[in-house]
């Protein structure tokens, strides 16, 4: 891991108009907010022991494991989770952050690169929280969210996101990458790899399975309200972790949560785009056994 972010800043278009939100810094994508000194300042930031790090390549499932810990770490008490806005009980370290008054155990979320994220990690060895998602269905979230984020540029066309997407053009950088690292990190004892299509698949059991991980337990008779609270229509209409009261992101349009299903990339990967991906996801993947669902 590098232990010192170089300042190095280049501006790069997207697309023919010129990209005005987002900026390259070491090689990877970030939204403007995310600046080199801020990347700088996160190489110096203490990790400690007991923190937990929900880590993901964006619209991976973020904040389903999010809300779901948070309400773990509540004893199940759904009625404390919705009281308030989700970011404001996480640390969202990708862009500059306030540490005051935050208590202990520190929820962090991060979709930066193994590069860029505080090296002290790597000796503190916090509960590291990394959920991945297939990448076709990623992808189409992406685009999605693409339109509705007012700090991101907009792409008109599927197919050109779908370039910037394979070649790790977007925000937060390649997901191959990042999606590769973290498998092979998988049986580190701090690290839980999580998939969203097992979430889909068994919440019940992804739960109890985070819960052990972190050493919490689910008062008895509890897990169904928090299985409730964190189903994918309770979500949505939750406004406390529907992105509806993000200044940022246009929910008006389309909704954070979308459609929350597993093979929505069907609608969007004519088959030809579909059998390169699979060409790419070959190549780029190969060697690492890390496979997905497409559909359930
Ligand atoms: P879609 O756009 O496919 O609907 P992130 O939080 O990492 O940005 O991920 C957002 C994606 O997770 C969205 O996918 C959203 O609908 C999905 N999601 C959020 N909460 C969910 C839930 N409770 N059940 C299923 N999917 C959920």
């Amino acid at each position: 891991m590098r232990s010192v972010v170089k300042a190095s800043v280049t501006k790069m278009s997207l697309d023919a108009e010129g990209d005005t939100k987002t900026h390259m810094i070491d090689g990877v994508r970030q939204p403007i907010a995310t600046t080199a000194k801020h990347l700088q300042d996160l190489q110096m930031f203490e990790i400690v022991e007991d923190d937990v790090v929900v880590m993901t390549s964006p619209k991976s499932g973020t904040t389903w494991m999010q809300e779901i810990v948070s309400v773990l770490m509540y004893g199940c008490d759904v009625e404390k989770a919705k009281q308030e806005y989700i970011e404001k009980r996480w640390m969202f370290i990708d862009f500059p952050f306030q540490t005051e008054g935050v208590s202990s155990p520190r929820l962090i979320k991060t979709h930066l690169n193994p590069q860029a994220i505080p090296p002290h990690i790597k000796e503190k060895k916090p509960k590291i929280i990394f959920v991945s998602r297939n990448p076709k269905d990623t992808a189409v979230s992406f685009f999605f969210f693409h339109k509705t984020g007012k700090h991101l540029p907009t792409y008109e066309s599927w197919t050109e996101f779908l370039n910037d997407f394979c070649a790790g053009n977007l925000i937060r950088g390649d997901w191959f990458a990042m999606n590769s690292y973290w498998w092979s990190q998988r049986n580190d004892k701090n690290v839980l790899f999580v998939k969203y299509e097992d979430m889909k698949r068994n919440l019940s059991e992804v739960v109890e399975k985070v819960a052990s991980f972190l050493g919490w337990t689910i008062p008895d008779g509890k897990l169904p309200e928090l299985l409730q609270h964190c189903s994918f229509e309770s979500m949505r209409s939750n406004n406390k972790v529907n992105s509806s009261e993000d200044p940022l992101i246009d929910t008006d349009k389309i909704p954070f949560m979308r459609k929350g299903t597993v093979g929505d990339w069907k609608n969007f990967f004519t088959v030809a785009q579909s059998e390169a991906f699979d060409q790419i996801y070959r190549e780029k993947m190969a060697g690492t056994g890390l496979e997905y669902d497409y559909e359930l």
